[in-house]
């Protein structure tokens, strides 16, 4: 690391302080740094030093103009390790084929027609939801709902909710497992010594089973053209002609099932939350959805027409961005901005930090769903704006994320009157691995009187 007094960091004589804030609240820690320092400022995490970078200009240059010098940084390699190396952790060559074999499966038309179950399932969720009595949890429907999305359209009836379950519980204690890893190494050789571990091996091998005897009855019965997993089965290398083998496809298909329904869990609790605390929003969401789908079926060419939703749900997404923050490891020697960076470097882009920046943003912790109206999305300084990322690695389920929000909201909304049922009660954050809310958002849902 160059010994240059730029950037900025914390001093020596506040590391513990520092410690002690970034452990209790990052957010506002490296909120507060932002404020200090600027857009580029160093923290030590344990041995670690971090650059953390909340400007446009940072994040463009690490995700897209010299990505090819950064790769993912240690914590989610520690991930990969523990959940299989497949899109989502693997780098160079390899993520490239993984990457080419399964973009097919997320293009327009396999959205379109991954939409059907995806509104078969939210309205299953809604039937449940008018048998409520009483505020809901709703961080805990929407991740239900986010799980069930993700189950059927990557296995469609492949899976039963016991099924499901076992999926999101045994990654669920995965997770925790990897979170010990990064965080307390030492706690490793604790669970060593008391036979833990073999209580995360036994949850990995009941996870894997249960992926590979779907993975075998699909390819006894043949693929089909309805899930993502019919797509997996039959995607071809495009130079050698060769399918996935069993272990990969055992990867991909908890890769896609562990990115692909937290995130969007979280947009939807935050999306629903802003909505009942603006009412005047609410009513031009809701006379849209009117207008757009009225009675009948939710088809897809509706969906795409929901567009102040859209700028709602992408308000909602730079407030709260599920993702809020991208972990980079530099390969090599570079240089941003007159910063030179060395092999082994973290940079972390702070995406929540620069979707709150006052250089980009009038008012930034105001929700506005106008700054997504196209003329100012058109006059918008690129990389200012990046719920999922940018560059090469792109979120490839960004128009899923989006289409299964747009359902959601459109079929939830269509039913019920939604509000805070507690107003006075500010919404707390925990940022996990994802930005989920850190107490309970509790909504009042009131059944329309007309429906369908
Ligand atoms: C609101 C919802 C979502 C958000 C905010 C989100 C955000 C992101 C972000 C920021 C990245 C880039 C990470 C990086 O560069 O290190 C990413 C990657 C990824 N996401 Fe999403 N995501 C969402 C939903 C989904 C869904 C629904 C799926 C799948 C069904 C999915 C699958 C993936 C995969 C496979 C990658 C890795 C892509 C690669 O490295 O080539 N995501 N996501």
């Amino acid at each position: 690391m160059s010994t240059a007094p730029f950037p900025p960091r914390v001093p020596r004589s506040e590391l513990i302080q520092s410690h002690i804030a970034i452990i209790r609240d990052i957010l506002k820690a490296y909120t507060g740094y932002q404020a200090r320092f600027g857009n580029l400022f160093k923290v030590r995490i344990l041995k670690r030093f971090f650059l953390v970078a909340t400007n446009a200009e940072y994040a463009a240059h690490v995700l897209v103009k010299n990505h090819r010098n950064y790769q993912k940084d240690r914590p989610s390699h520690i991930v990969g390790e523990v959940l299989g190396n497949g899109i989502l952790f693997s780098e160079g060559d390899y993520w490239l084929r993984q990457r080419r074999l399964i973009q097919p499966g997320f293009h327009k038309k396999q959205i379109e027609n991954l939409s059907r179950l995806m509104v078969q399932e939210t309205q299953k969720i809604v039937a449940e939801l008018e048998k409520v009595e009483g505020p809901i949890d709703t961080h805990e429907w929407m991740t239900r709902l986010a799980l069930q999305v993700i189950s059927r359209t990557l296995f469609s009836e492949g899976i039963d909710e016991k099924g499901f379950r076992t999926v999101d519980d045994s990654l669920t204690e995965l997770l925790h497992f990897i979170i010990v890893r990064i965080r307390n190494p030492f706690l490793l050789r604790w669970y060593k010594l008391t036979g833990k571990l073999s209580f995360f091996d036994q949850k990995r091998e009941e996870l894997d089973g249960l992926i590979f005897n779907m993975v075998d009855a699909r390819m006894a019965e043949g693929p089909g053209d309805t899930d993502l997993m019919d797509m997996l089965l039959t995607a071809r290398d495009a130079d050698t002609g060769e399918p996935l083998t069993r272990e990969e496809l055992r990867q991909e298909l908890i890769g896609l099932f562990s990115a692909g329904h937290e995130t969007s869990a979280n947009g939807l609790t935050y999306t629903l939350e802003l909505l009942a605390g603006h009412p005047e929003v609410l009513a031009k969401v809701e006379r849209e959805i009117e207008q757009v789908v009225g009675e009948g079926e939710l088809a897809f060419s509706q969906i795409m027409r929901l567009t102040y939703m859209r700028q709602v749900i992408d308000e909602s997404l730079r407030l709260y961005p599920p993702a809020w923050m991208i972990g980079r490891e530099a390969l090599g020697p570079d240089e941003i901005n007159g910063l030179k960076l060395e092999e082994g470097d973290s940079v972390s882009v702070f995406i929540y930090g620069l979707h709150r920046n006052p250089e980009y943003w009038n008012n930034p912790d105001q929700f506005d769903p106008e700054r997504f109206n196209e003329a100012n999305k058109k006059a918008r300084k690129p990389y200012t704006y990046i719920p999922f990322g940018g560059g090469p690695r792109l979120c490839i389920g960004h128009q899923f994320a989006i289409i299964e929000m747009q359902i959601a909201l459109a079929l939830i909304l269509k039913r019920f009157r939604i509000s805070r049922a507690n107003p006075e009660q500010p919404m707390e954050l925990f940022p996990s691995v994802t930005l989920r809310p850190g107490s309970p958002v509790l909504l009042n849902l009131e059944a329309k009187e007309t429906h369908n």
